[in-house]
């Protein structure tokens, strides 16, 4: 018998075959498949939520926001009796109408600091009990500000040194206050919202070596019982890195002080982790090979089983930027370089590594 492409449709119907793509239907978002576990969310900008598009991406898929930029302390508060509040408040205000949560990001940074910050009206460097009151002054404000619409702060971001042989970074924080600005910033921010979350951040975090530094410094504020409630695991990563065992180490080892977790900051870079600026190499491929494509998709899948694992310590993963439409990577650290580090391709549809993160049996 003969059969005709009509009735070979009808057949598979039959049968209950319904869906001849190479996946299976798509039965939910990020979201829906992490109910149970944690809030999945992703960094983004107010011109972002603007996009019809992408603004969908987010509602389908995320339930949590971060700002990627506009709480930073140059874009919030540029000059000292300046606060620019437009676009955080157009995110926070996103979030409120479609009921997703959101993390602060971030209250006291070495990075994308305005000018007068650190200096006197003559240009000469503040003394530690200005700096203190600038810091309490714009933690205070802002802060307050989004009291009971935010629910979790990164208050302190990446205070450890590159170096190895050293403890905390050298920093223009560091250099003027000592290491008092990490203790006041967390009770300043405890002060103004004692219901938030308040979170520690840092990248690098499974690296051995920086675990153990920033476990110091953790422990140190726990047993000086500053109000601190968790660990932002960047998770600036690679097909290269981590390790699923340098990561469970981390998460058991800070875990083990009592904090919360979360993932801060999610990307798998293509590329190994370089943190100075360069030029591309004559020859340097950009291209996403399937060999990159399967490499990124076994990561994710390793890292997302370790999550689960966890989920009794892990409150929340974030991924830094939507889709390889436009990612913080792109041309960072290489100039000209394109990477592919998200769940969702360039035209905002799920990647292979998306499939394997929602099938919670591999
Ligand atoms: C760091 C910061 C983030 C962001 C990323 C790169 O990890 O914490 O705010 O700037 O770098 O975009």
């Amino acid at each position: 018998m003969i059969i005709k492409p009509a009735n070979f449709f009808l057949l598979l119907q039959l049968i209950g075959v319904t869906a001849l793509s190479a996946q299976p239907a798509r039965t939910g978002g990020l979201k829906d498949y992490y109910k149970n576990y944690f809030p999945i969310g992703v960094a983004v900008t107010a011109r972002d939520l603007k996009d019809p598009a992408q603004g969908a991406l987010i509602l389908s898929q995320f339930n949590s926001l971060t700002p990627a930029n506009a709480m930073k302390w140059a874009p919030i508060h540029p000059r000292e009796n300046l606060y620019n509040w437009r676009d955080a408040d157009s995110i926070v205000a996103f979030a409120q109408a479609h009921g997703l949560r959101v993390r602060g990001h971030n209250l006291c940074w070495h990075e994308q600091t305005p000018g007068w910050l650190f200096k006197d009206s003559a240009g000469n460097r503040v003394t530690k009990e200005v700096l203190l009151k600038r810091l309490k002054d714009h933690i205070t404000t802002v802060v307050n500000r989004y009291k009971g619409k935010i629910y979790a702060w990164d208050v302190v971001n990446e205070a450890i040194d590159d170096d190895s042989t050293k403890f905390l970074r050298n920093s223009l924080w560091y250099q003027i206050c000592g290491e008092d600005f990490i203790a006041k910033a967390f009770e300043y921010a405890h002060e103004a919202d004692p219901k938030a979350v308040l979170f520690y951040n840092d990248y690098n975090t499974e690296r051995p070596e920086k675990r153990e530094r920033i476990y110091r410094l953790l422990k140190k504020l726990v047993d000086a019982k500053v109000p601190i409630n968790g660990v932002g695991l960047q998770g600036h990563w690679s097909i290269y890195e981590p390790a699923p065992k340098d990561l469970e180490a981390t998460i058991k080892r800070f875990s083990s002080l009592g904090l919360k977790i979360q993932i801060t900051e999610l990307d798998v870079s293509v590329y190994p982790w370089e943190k100075n600026r360069r030029a591309m190499r004559p020859g340097e491929s950009h291209d996403y090979t399937p060999e990159l494509e399967q490499k990124q998709t076994a990561q994710y899948a390793d890292v997302f089983k370790i999550f689960r694992k966890y989920h009794k310590v892990i409150t929340g993963v974030t991924f830094w930027n939507i889709s390889d439409r436009h990612t913080w990577l792109d041309g960072y650290p290489v100039a000209g370089r394109k990477n592919y580090p998200l769940l969702f391709d360039q035209n905002l549809q799920p990647k292979k590594a998306w499939w394997k993160v929602v099938d919670f049996k591999k």
